[in-house]
């Protein structure tokens, strides 16, 4: 599948009007050599991970890698095929990786937030937001819910420092305008941070869109093989992003070498598997839609999903993830045990389908027979098969086999 997959939203979010190499290619080839060091004889293309606390350093103790803490060049170079896909061209633009998306998160919001500030959270955003609320809160943070539909948020944001956006959400899939809120939170002097998880850097480019952070968890799409958790920040530098690099060493909140060179082996096939599994998940959604039993589906990119028109103005790839509901808990048990290509588990993104019921966690708003599908890398013909035998199974109308 080649980049003609990738559907070119409404808004320019193409533009980066830098004109350089990189920014000129097409995301498959930018994805294949993102962050790559310039060629040097007998190397290898993609360094190995270094393994090193501390670096050789007589005399004055300067940079680039003076202890593990700070830097190591293998997030150096994760961190620029990072850039190279979040703003591509742009030279102002930094990106620091984190252990994990909460790493990354947390980075952002304690950073940029005293005593005393104003952040507007989504209220049905990733379900360890109330946790986050409650630490700050502790910390004297003022927090402010509003959904992620409708752009509900724009509602509460008078006087808050920090808008947290996450769109598409998980799990819900529901879209807001960022190109909109960030211009309007912008106007009152708040700064915009969005969660980039589902729809990976492939899929949408925020900082094209305005926002000041593009904040990730790595864990999912982006590295794609459930093998590795990371995360990462992408902001212009200056001031803000100094306040993270900042936090990431006091906090010591550091990636691991050998996930950051798997991360980035990783997002050599980024493109290949955005395509692959939007385009399946798109066809699996349209699948969805005609079975009587299935209600709530969610996916950005069908052309009647309630997000489809915002998300087609924003999004180049409407990602892997769909949501649906079945008729209750025992319903959602059944069909979850009865697939033999979708394992039951959580998180998303990944080559290999999963699922959950999202009710059995409790954390989020939704009803007992929700289902959060991720779609894999699966032949499209084989996950479609195994997902309809397991619907028919679940509903009885099938002898079990
Ligand atoms: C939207 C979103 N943001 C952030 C995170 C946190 O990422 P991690 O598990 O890598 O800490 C998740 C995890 O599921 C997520 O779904």
């Amino acid at each position: 599948m080649n980049d003609s997959a990738a559907h070119t939203p409404g808004q320019g979010a193409e533009a980066d009007g830098t004109g350089t190499t990189h920014s000129a290619t097409g995301d498959g080839t930018r994805a294949v050599r993102a962050g790559l060091p310039e060629p040097v004889k007998y190397e290898p293309t993609l360094p190995g991970p270094v393994f090193a606390a501390h670096f050789h350093l007589p005399g004055e103790p300067t940079g680039p890698y003076t202890y593990g803490r700070d830097e190591n060049p293998t997030w150096t170079l994760l961190e620029n095929a990072i850039g190279e896909l979040e703003a591509p061209g742009r030279e102002d633009v930094e990106t620091l990786v984190f252990p994990s998306g909460m790493g990354a998160i947390s980075a952002v919001l304690f950073s940029q937030l005293r005593s005393g500030d104003t952040v507007v959270l989504p209220s049905d955003g990733y379900q360890v937001f109330p946790l986050v609320r409650a630490q700050l809160e502790a910390f004297g943070v003022e927090v402010r819910t509003a959904p992620t539909g409708g752009d509900a948020q724009l509602e509460v944001l008078d006087d808050a420092r920090l808008l947290w956006i996450e769109t598409p959400s998980n799990p819900g899939l529901d879209v807001c305008d960022v190109r909109r809120l960030a211009e309007e939170a912008h106007a009152r002097g708040i700064l915009v941070a969005v969660d980039n998880t589902l729809a990976t850097p492939l899929g949408q480019r925020p900082l094209e869109l305005g926002a000041d952070f593009s904040v990730a968890s790595g864990t999912k799409q982006l590295t794609g093989h459930g093998d590795v958790l990371l995360g990462y920040v992408t902001g212009a530098r200056g001031e803000a992003m100094d306040a993270v690099r900042r936090w990431r060493k006091i906090a010591g909140v550091i990636a691991g070498p050998m996930e950051a060179w798997l991360a980035h082996r990783s997002i050599s096939t980024l493109q290949m598997r955005v395509d692959r599994q939007a385009a399946t998940a798109l066809t699996l959604a349209r699948a969805l839609k005609e079975r009587p039993e299935v209600g709530d589906l969610r996916y950005p990119g069908l052309p009647d999903d309630p997000s489809h028109a915002v998300a087609s103005r924003q999004m180049r790839r409407f990602g892997s993830v769909v949501s649906f509901a079945l008729p209750g808990r025992a319903h959602a048990e059944r069909f979850l045990e009865s697939l033999r290509l979708v394992d039951e588990a959580t998180s998303f993104g990944g080559v290999r389908s999963s699922a959950e019921r999202r009710g059995r966690w409790g954390g989020d708003a939704v009803p007992e027979g929700f289902i959060r599908l991720s779609v894999g890398a699966e032949d499209p013909d084989d996950l479609l098969a195994d997902v309809l035998r397991a619907l028919d199974k679940a509903a009885g109308t099938t002898a079990g086999h």
